[in-house]
């Protein structure tokens, strides 16, 4: 490949006429902004353990009274982006958040979209757009762009959850800001409960819902359930994967972030093809070994890592004798609005 002129070949004196005017010259940047075959990511292949975070996460709960931290957050940052970043990959950011019993978090909006993972505990929620949505373990809520969530713990043991959001997306586009509310008041209906079976969606007098947001809450006991039966139906080659989906279009639940679970058979090595988004895992039962490129993580429950796009990744279930169970986040819906989502061989 034809090298190209270096800043350094140029007059000093002619670069400076340049800056002076907001002018820049491309070709000693070209190869770097348009790199060769594949693109030279910043996300590195991190992993962070849950055994590690846990204890500094209740530090903070001692530290930080929740109202001077209104989210007590450790943000998983991945260092090839710098840690000041806040960012797993490109698109997502990623946090573990604490509620103390009897704590409550302000009602708020924001135009980022997020979701949370309940990673640990029993009696808190999170009030979306009025509905009341109980956390447990390994259930996934949204809060998508512009509705009000605020999250409460009438329980007796800490919660923690894991944030994942397109915020680093969103702020880089300069479209990042929140609004503060009020308590919202809760509204009846459950819709997980109304959506719960497949195939049937409610419709009163033939009407379908024209909601952007259906469903807020996806238990895990359904999505489990549903890999569950997938394994005893499917053939032992075929991967045991769903994807978190609004119950009405049949779309990705959010526009920005994908989300999914898989469940790997007892022993079962997994190889994800090279795919252009960049991917999160979270282990919400079991342990798995996870290759990606030369780097190898082994996770436990809880554990999460990221892994960069254009990358194959393997994953070994490390039960010979029971499942393991991820949950997954990723920038496919991203890159497929945007043309650019590839499945490299
Ligand atoms: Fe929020």
């Amino acid at each position: 490949m034809q090298e190209l002129g270096r800043l350094e070949d140029l007059p000093t004196d002619y670069v400076e006429d340049l800056r002076k005017l907001n002018l820049v010259p491309l070709w000693p940047s070209l190869r770097g902004v348009l790199p060769p075959l594949k693109p030279r990511p910043n996300t590195r292949a991190t992993a962070w353990s849950y055994s590690d975070i846990r204890p500094l996460l209740l530090k903070a709960g001692e530290l930080t009274p929740i109202e001077k931290a209104e989210r007590r957050v450790l943000v998983l940052a991945n260092p090839g982006h710098g840690l000041e970043k806040m960012q797993a990959s490109a698109a997502m950011y990623l946090g573990m958040q604490l509620l103390l019993p009897g704590e409550w978090a302000p009602s708020h909006r924001h135009t980022p979209n997020a979701v949370r993972m309940i990673v640990e505990g029993e009696g808190a929620y999170t009030t979306v757009d009025g509905e009341k949505c109980p956390m447990s373990r390994g259930d996934l809520i949204l809060t998508p762009t512009g509705l009000w969530h605020e999250h409460g713990h009438d329980g007796t043991e800490p919660v923690v959850w894991l944030d994942v959001l397109d915020l680093p997306l969103v702020y880089y586009m300069e479209a990042s800001y929140h609004i503060n509310g009020e308590r919202q008041a809760v509204k009846p209906g459950r819709a997980e409960r109304a959506y719960a079976r497949g195939g049937v969606v409610p419709t009163p007098v033939f009407e379908r819902s024209h909601k952007a947001y259906p469903m807020l809450h996806y238990p895990w006991k359904e999505a489990r359930a549903a890999l569950e039966s997938m394994a005893e139906d499917q053939s032992q080659a075929e991967a045991v994967q769903v994807t978190y989906v609004n119950p009405e279009t049949g779309e990705d639940v959010e526009n920005i972030l994908g989300f999914y679970a898989l469940m790997l058979r007892p022993g079962q090595t997994l190889t994800l093809p090279a795919r252009s988004p960049a991917c999160v895992f979270h282990v919400i039962e079991g342990g798995v070994d996870i290759q990606v490129e030369e780097q190898r993580f082994s996770l436990v429950e809880a554990d999460t890592c990221c892994a960069p796009g254009y990358t194959a990744v393997t994953l070994r279930n490390k039960h010979a004798n029971k499942p393991t169970f991820i949950f997954m986040a990723d920038e496919s819906p991203l890159h497929r609005k945007l043309g650019v989502y590839e499945v490299r061989a």
